[in-house]
């Protein structure tokens, strides 16, 4: 089942979206060379906890029958690190790496699901390129959301800028529905065939978070129980936005007012 959001619903995932997307913001100063995931994990959790009184909802998820809850507030995922990447102390960054910070704030039971790649120093061109496509690719699936398209279209429209730039995507993740329920849905895959799949209708609200590769489309997940690695060790990137379906489009919710606001 889809849950409808009210107009009331989508004002409050609005409020939730702001406050991930500055969470983001917040720390990007912080992403240079020598600093720790394991820092940059704390300097978020604590914008969150103690300067907007929110939730981090990354912390404790996903546990159950054999499976760890993840320990942190962000994923930070380095390099050939597709997703869900654990922060850690031993992880220093470098100059050159490409990094995706993942997070998620509750603000008054609502979910704001945000995530976007930061250039560590001066990476490669073709890292660089890599970083671009995939922003293009997020903005190519929100720019096909409208009511009575569906979400095959928004998948296609990844998949055919994605594969037409010569790089892959993953897909064994996808995008989700969201609201009070962080994970729900329906999925979003990000790729797929045009008017396929469910309708999108107002007051829908999912997210839209393709993870494209320099190599093969293909992952491992590694002992730990939450980092995602590429297969062949080539380079991830991400970026992720929830958006809410309106009367004739899309409102992207995990955009900070001061931002260009076109899409
Ligand atoms: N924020 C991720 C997503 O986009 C999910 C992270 S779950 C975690 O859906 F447990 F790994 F944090
Ligand atoms: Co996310
Ligand atoms: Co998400």
């Amino acid at each position: 089942m889809i849950t409808i959001k009210s107009s009331q619903d989508i004002e409050r995932m609005r409020v939730a979206g702001r406050l991930a997307a500055e969470v983001l913001q917040v720390v990007a100063p912080h992403v240079k060379p020598g600093v720790t995931t394991a820092e940059l994990d704390r300097i978020c959790h604590d914008h969150i906890v103690n300067v907007q009184g929110t939730i981090p909802a990354n912390v404790g998820y996903g546990g159950g029958p054999g499976r760890i809850p993840f320990p942190a507030t962000i994923c930070a995922s380095v390099n050939n690190v597709i997703c869900h990447g654990m922060p850690s102390e031993s992880k220093v960054l470098k100059d050159g790496d490409i990094l995706n910070i993942d997070v998620t704030v509750i603000k008054d039971g609502w979910h704001g699901d945000t995530s976007r790649m930061y250039l560590v120093g001066e990476p490669s061109i073709k890292a660089k390129r890599l970083v671009e496509v995939t922003r293009e690719a997020m903005f190519r699936g929100i720019r096909a959301v409208k009511p009575g398209a569906t979400l095959g279209d928004i998948g296609h429209a990844i998949q055919k800028y994605a594969e037409g730039e010569r790089f892959t995507v993953v897909r064994e993740y996808c995008g989700h529905g969201i609201g009070r329920i962080y994970h729900e849905e329906p999925q979003v895959l990000h790729y797929g065939q045009p008017m396929s799949g469910v309708v999108l209708q107002k007051g829908m609200v999912f997210t839209i978070e393709p993870m494209i590769n320099e190599g093969t489309r293909h992952s491992k997940l590694l002992n730990d129980g939450w980092t995602v690695v590429t297969r062949d060790k080539s380079l991830s990137a991400q970026w992720e936005h929830t958006v809410a379906v309106t009367d004739d489009g899309v409102e992207i919710l995990t955009r900070l007012p001061g931002d260009d606001n076109d899409l």
